[in-house]
């Protein structure tokens, strides 16, 4: 990666149950992972909607991670399987306008499972400076601009960088 390269961006949409906590405990545990991952927090994966996925991709995110709970232990019973079928479609949709499916991807985890939160932000990672950078990239905001790009803050137990904590707007109140 040259000095003026950017790193790649990945934005990890995590239920609030389980993927988030085990996020959280990835920053408590201090784990290495991309300084770029952006973690949104959203009540339960069966919220994510087609639109969140493709507008992230849209603003020039390099990948996208849905994370919810194991299956069987969604707290809303059956809401990451319904956002595992949408992330199969939203990758069908992707490659028809030439972008790789492979820059999304949908993870199960439990709350205790912050090693492996680190070991998909680093396969998630790799793969998408495989890929490339998104080619939608170029013509989108700068992160740090807006919705994709938001500022991390800090919760109990994470770390500073954004490596845990909740994120949103700048300027917007928590
Ligand atoms: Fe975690 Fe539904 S509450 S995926």
């Amino acid at each position: 990666m040259s000095g003026t390269e950017r790193p790649p961006l990945i934005v990890a949409f995590c239920c609030h149950y389980c993927a988030y906590a085990a996020a959280d405990l990835a920053g408590a545990m201090r784990l290495q992972y991309p300084p770029s991952l952006r973690v949104v927090k959203i009540p339960c994966t069966g919220k994510i909607d087609a639109s969140y996925l493709l507008r992230a991709l849209e603003r020039g995110a390099d990948g996208v991670i849905v994370a919810g709970c194991l299956e069987g232990q969604c707290h809303f019973l059956e809401g990451n399987l319904r956002a595992r079928e949408r992330v199969a479609r939203v990758k069908e949709m992707v490659e028809a306008i030439g972008l790789s499916g492979e820059r999304l991807e949908m993870y199960n985890l439990s709350s205790a499972m912050g090693q492996r939160f680190g070991e998909i932000a680093r396969e998630m990672e790799e793969r998408v400076k495989r890929l490339g950078p998104n080619p939608l990239r170029r013509a989108a905001p700068a992160p740090g601009a807006e919705a994709v790009a938001t500022t991390p803050i800090t919760t109990p137990g994470g770390t500073p960088g954004g490596t845990s904590g909740e994120t949103r707007k700048p300027g917007e109140k928590p």
